[in-house]
């Protein structure tokens, strides 16, 4: 059996649309690791989008699912994992990732958030508010929590998926 390379597991935050699931994606084609994508796993279980599970129990019901799904892979080492955007608001999840991850945090200009996201519709957090005084609202809101959570921050703006892996790979 292959060794591990990481005795951590890999933590992307940050904001919709900040490369966090392209990034996973990259990291599991180059070094072959296992990558959770806590929308996907979440929306899974539940056989429902992100979007209907909002709608349909609310969003403190979807945060409790981010929370519980986070607790269960700090048992784990050596994955990427990709959370939703708004995972580091909440002060356990962060505990949670610090437990036995690497948490870097993946930033983009508004204006690029905007371009990325523009085309997607299970964001529910940016349905009919798709402009960029909207998504520098909010994400002013949430720089703190985001910062703060953060053992290394990578700025994705102007730069290849390569270039933000190998200024991961230095940094990590
Ligand atoms: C959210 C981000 C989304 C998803 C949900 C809420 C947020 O994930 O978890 O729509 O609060 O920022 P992505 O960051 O993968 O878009």
């Amino acid at each position: 059996q292959a060794r591990k390379l990481f005795d951590y597991n890999i933590v992307l935050i940050g904001f919709m649309g900040a490369g966090k699931s392209t990034i996973s994606e990259f990291l599991k084609t180059v070094f072959a690791m296992e990558v959770i994508e806590m929308d996907q796993i979440i929306a899974e279980r539940q056989s429902m989008s992100i979007s209907d599970i909002f709608e349909t129990y609310g969003e403190e019901y979807f945060r409790d699912l981010e929370t519980n799904l986070l607790i269960e892979m700090q048992s784990k080492k050596n994955m990427v994992i990709s959370c939703g955007g708004g995972v580091p608001m909440r002060e356990r999840n962060v505990v949670e990732m610090k437990k036995n991850g690497r948490v870097v945090l993946l930033t983009a200009k508004p204006e690029t958030i905007l371009n990325r996201v523009k085309d997607n519709h299970d964001r529910p957090l940016l349905e009919g508010n798709k402009t960029v005084p909207f998504i520098a609202d909010l994400m002013e809101k949430r720089r703190e929590k985001y910062q703060a959570a953060a053992d290394i921050v990578i700025e994705t703006d102007d730069k290849s998926e390569l270039e933000i892996c190998e200024e991961l790979v230095k940094k990590l």
